[in-house]
């Protein structure tokens, strides 16, 4: 008989990893690979680090020197990583695996709770560690949340817009169709016409992804098991696909995280640009940006409407290891409350985890984007939940690069890539 193997679904994933964790003892956090004590320090205040992705927002520091004001005896140290999402993983894994109690508070990409929560690292919101959520979007909630527990307190979320440059497309374009056609715009305009992340890192997931649900594909079924290879899939893999084989997409896409398409659009490069809101502040005021008053956003274009948002954002999650646990859970409270939300909101134009953020007057009034940000989180797909996450985006990153590329047909990249997420455990 044939063995395959699945992945396993997150409710039973948690519960196997709680009844390792039983046989282990010493209270842990849940478990299969031995993480810190969750009983231990629960009162601790003292001196911290916040770790986190590289502040391109600048936000980071002046919300840290607040809080530093009000608590001399509980400051907060920022230690800023890379601005790549596979380094930040990388970093902090290593840390925890080395049980290091200096990563006392850090930022979790919404893709990593299970990984993380699984392998007894972070420590669980519940209890005396409780957190109320009550005033927070689901979908923010649902991603810092593994095996029923919340594991990290969400800090601001995620969901991809189209930036495009309304002096050369006064009506931005509803499909993906529409969109292709008005290269030609750019074309005779002498710019490239449409970028997004694909360089092979979490971006390209996140893009293919975005592809292949917009077009109806599913990456895996609520059970966990792949089922990425279907018609569906390979119409929109396929037509990421052909719009960089036919230079729609301009060569040098593929070498693009980030920031390399915000340089690109802010240079006045591309018509248009799929990133997430953090790029809509900068363009607007970055002295060497070039479209300051010739650009907008709108929802990415769909199928027949509007696309499919791959889900993102970020929480602060708890070092299981960390010797000051009640000063870290406080921090991250504080980010929570509304002044640090706003702040992260007009600073940085960060999508807020909080509903209310969303009707704010003052917001509403000086951040024209949120009803486009708000609808694209609302209608945001999450990629796949899994303490395998690292095997399974591996899978996505590796087949998609290698369709763009042009070394595999995308039939082969869909076969392969359904394969590789199964077997990724
Ligand atoms: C953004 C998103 C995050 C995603 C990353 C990919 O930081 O918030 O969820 O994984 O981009 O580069």
């Amino acid at each position: 008989m044939k063995t395959r193997k699945y992945l396993l679904p997150a409710a039973v994933a948690g519960v196997l990893a709680i009844s390792l964790s039983a046989c282990g003892g010493g209270g842990g956090g849940g478990t299969q690979t031995g993480g810190g004590d969750a009983a231990a320090n629960l009162d601790g205040r003292g001196p911290i680090t916040y770790v986190t992705g590289k502040d391109n927002a600048a936000v980071q520091q002046p919300t840290v020197d607040r809080w530093n004001a009000a608590h001399p005896n509980e400051k907060v140290t920022l230690k800023e990583q890379t601005d790549q999402a596979d380094q930040q993983h990388d970093d902090l894994v290593q840390h925890f695996q080395s049980k290091d109690a200096g990563y006392d508070l850090v930022t979790v990409d919404v893709v990593w709770t299970a990984e993380f929560a699984a392998k007894g690292w972070l420590q669980p919101l519940k209890d005396k560690m409780a957190v109320d959520t009550g005033a927070l979007l689901q979908p923010t909630v649902k991603a810092a949340t593994y095996n029923n527990t919340l594991y990290a307190v969400p800090v601001h979320s995620d969901g991809g817009m189209l930036y495009y440059r309304k002096d050369l497309v006064p009506t931005p374009p509803k499909t993906w169709d529409e969109m292709m056609s008005m290269c030609s715009i750019a074309k005779a305009n002498k710019i490239g016409c449409y970028a997004g992340q694909y360089q092979k890192y979490e971006g390209l997931t996140v893009n293919a992804a975005e592809a292949i649900n917009t077009f109806g594909g599913k990456i895996v079924d609520d059970a966990g098991k792949a089922t990425v290879n279907s018609a569906e899939s390979k119409e929109g893999l396929g037509k990421l696909v052909a719009a960089y084989k036919d230079g729609n997409i301009p060569a040098q896409g593929i070498t693009f995280q980030e920031e390399q398409g915000r340089q690109a659009f802010e240079d006045g490069k591309l018509l248009f640009l799929r990133n997430w809101p953090y790029v809509y502040n900068l363009a607007k005021t970055d002295g060497a940006s070039k479209v300051k008053e010739t650009f907008d956003v709108a929802p990415l274009p769909g199928k027949d409407g509007p696309g499919a948002s791959s889900l993102g954002g970020h929480s602060a999650a708890v070092s299981v290891y960390s010797k000051y646990k009640a000063t870290a859970l406080d921090f991250a409270k504080f980010l929570l409350e509304d002044e640090q939300q706003k702040f992260f909101a007009l600073q940085g134009s960060l999508a807020p985890v909080k509903a209310s953020m969303y009707k704010d007057a003052d917001i509403v009034a000086k951040a024209p984007y949120m009803p486009t940000l708000l609808t694209s989180i609302e209608n945001a797909v999450p990629r796949p939940v899994t303490p395998f996450y690292p095997g399974v985006t591996k899978a996505v990153q590796d087949n998609a690069y290698a369709a763009l590329k042009g070394e595999k047909s995308v039939d082969q990249a869909l076969t392969d890539m359904q394969a590789a997420i199964d077997s990724a455990k």
